[in-house]
């Protein structure tokens, strides 16, 4: 059983001191809560890769409603909710002051070259969705920069009077709730331009496919979330999502 319950916002939080991953304890849950641990001991990320969660890092999974049928017509798809995570992620560290942050397609959180949080949302039932959160706070990061792709940052050395693991928590469900709200209206048409904030300029990626690699300058994505690459050649193509296995920077 949790050690602690309540309130967080409109959010009700379930908080174990260990868990093995709280996208699993998620759910469990209805819509609208949170699993929260401190030590978190089999997290796992996109590609199955394994997440490494120490004491003062926050580790949270939201559960969201998802209203059947999607209303496809207003661009509202559930396979847009990573991009919807990483907005309201990214919203919440701007609004802390923490202006070098960006999100690399679809939602890796950075800071310069960096990672600072991790997003993997999951689909457990038809009506509910999972969004697990991990964002590096007070944890030693030194111990995790072996183990992973992308140096890892910490909040606490970004911002001045890093807020506590309760309130980042509590901030982060604010956030989420106004990017659903905005995106359950008008899909990611809505969040277009916000989105084209996050990801921050052009810069040459190359994307993976099973079939191919293609090397181009990443200059946003379509109205359906798809990343849009300007080629060598002068061309601009859109490379579906559901296709792609890797973005480079
Ligand atoms: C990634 O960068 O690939 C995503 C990492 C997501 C990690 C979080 S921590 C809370 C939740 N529980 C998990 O097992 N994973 C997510």
């Amino acid at each position: 059983p949790p050690e602690e319950e309540g309130p967080c916002g409109d959010w009700t939080y379930h908080e174990w001191a260990e868990a093995f991953s709280t996208n699993d304890l998620a759910r469990t849950l209805p819509p609208g809560h949170i699993a929260v641990c401190r030590v978190q001991t089999g997290g796992r990320g996109r590609f199955n890769r394994k997440w490494i969660g120490e004491e003062g890092g926050l580790w949270a999974s939201f559960t969201v409603p998802l209203s059947a049928p999607e209303d496809t017509a207003a661009g509202v798809h559930w396979g847009h909710l990573p991009l919807v995570a990483g907005l309201a992620l990214f919203n919440m560290l701007r609004g802390m002051g923490l202006d070098s942050v960006r999100l690399r397609w679809p939602n890796d959180l950075l800071a310069g070259k960096s990672k600072l949080a991790g997003i993997l949302v999951e689909r457990p039932a038809e009506n509910m969705a999972v969004i697990g959160i991990g964002i590096n706070v007070f944890n030693d990061v030194s111990s995790i920069a072996g183990e992973i792709k992308d140096p890892p940052a910490r909040l606490a050395d970004l911002v001045r009077d890093c807020p506590s693991l309760h309130a980042v928590m509590a901030s982060l469900g604010s956030h989420l709730n106004q990017v659903l709200s905005v995106f359950s209206h008008g899909g990611v048409p809505a969040l277009q331009e916000g989105l084209s904030r996050a990801w921050a300029g052009e810069r040459p990626v190359s994307i993976l496919t099973d079939d191919e690699t293609v090397r181009g300058i990443f200059t946003g994505i379509d109205d359906q979330g798809n990343p849009v690459l300007s080629l060598p050649a002068g061309t601009v193509r859109t490379i579906p999502a559901h296709l792609i296995n890797r973005l480079l920077e």
